[in-house]
């Protein structure tokens, strides 16, 4: 009798496994290993949710531009299926979202006055849409936190860059507080505005407006950072 119950759960191990396998592959990393490095230290996949949504969110989803409720020229960049529709997978230069960031021909976007995106932004939306341009998600929680080192340049300004620096660079669109510098970040960080707006738990304005909250692994940095007194390092 034992041994029939034994043989039993080993049998139905047997379908759940194939579930699990072919639920893995038929998701959007089925070329690529689970966790985007490849251990090798190469990155061999973009995220979406990670990399490519805050930049859209930031730069291009904008109160008075491509939110949800302005939708310049009938464009929402507010949601993945939006940004989809101005986007070609696997091939970013058949892909009218390349087109207007590079400004090749097209009208530049972000338009004057907002920043154009970086050549790394540029570079990174290329690469997802390369890979498919899928909807990845969930795809850094199993990407360990490395908290060590933190430093301004190497840490904290890329999160900047990529989740707030498209409202935060002129006056106009963000409130009045600026983050182009080390000092208007200290700034933000020293009177307590930076962590409270970030950790949104009430206090202060929730932040990045109109996005997700940043990852817990990005708050941790900003957090080690501002309790070390925020360093120009
Ligand atoms: C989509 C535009 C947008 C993005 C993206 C954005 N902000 Fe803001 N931010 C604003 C606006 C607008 C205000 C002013 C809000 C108000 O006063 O109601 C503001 C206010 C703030 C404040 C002051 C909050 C307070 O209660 O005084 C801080 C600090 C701040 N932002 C930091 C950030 C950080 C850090 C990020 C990125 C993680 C970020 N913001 C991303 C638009 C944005």
């Amino acid at each position: 009798m034992y041994s029939n119950t034994k043989y039993r759960n080993r049998l139905l191990a047997i379908p759940i496994f194939i579930m699990v396998a072919s639920f893995n592959s038929g998701c959007t990393w089925d070329q690529v290993p689970l966790f985007g490095n490849g251990g090798d230290g190469i990155k061999d996949s973009v995220c979406y949710q990670n990399e490519i949504e805050p930049i859209i969110s930031s730069n291009c989803a904008k109160s008075g531009c491509h939110d949800a409720n302005t939708q310049a020229n009938g464009i929402d960049l507010s949601n993945y299926w939006g940004v989809l529709e101005i986007v070609k997978p696997g091939s970013p230069d058949k892909s009218k979202l390349v087109s207007v960031i590079k400004g090749g021909g097209e009208e530049l976007m972000p338009p004057n006055p907002y920043n154009p995106l970086t050549t790394e932004q540029i570079s990174l939306i290329e690469t997802w849409i390369q890979q498919g341009a899928g909807y990845n998600i969930d795809c850094g929680t199993n990407i360990p936190c490395d908290t060590t080192n933190v430093t301004y340049s190497l840490t904290i300004r890329p999160i900047i860059d990529n989740h707030c620096i498209g409202c935060h660079a002129t006056t106009g669109t963000g409130g009045g507080i600026l983050l182009n510098t080390w000092g208007q970040v200290a700034d933000q960080a020293l009177n307590g505005n930076l962590l409270c707006s970030v950790y949104q738990e009430g206090g202060c304005v929730p932040m990045p407006q109109g996005a997700s909250k940043l990852s817990d692994c990005d708050l941790t940095k900003i957090t080690i950072w501002v309790n070390a007194g925020a360093p120009n390092n």
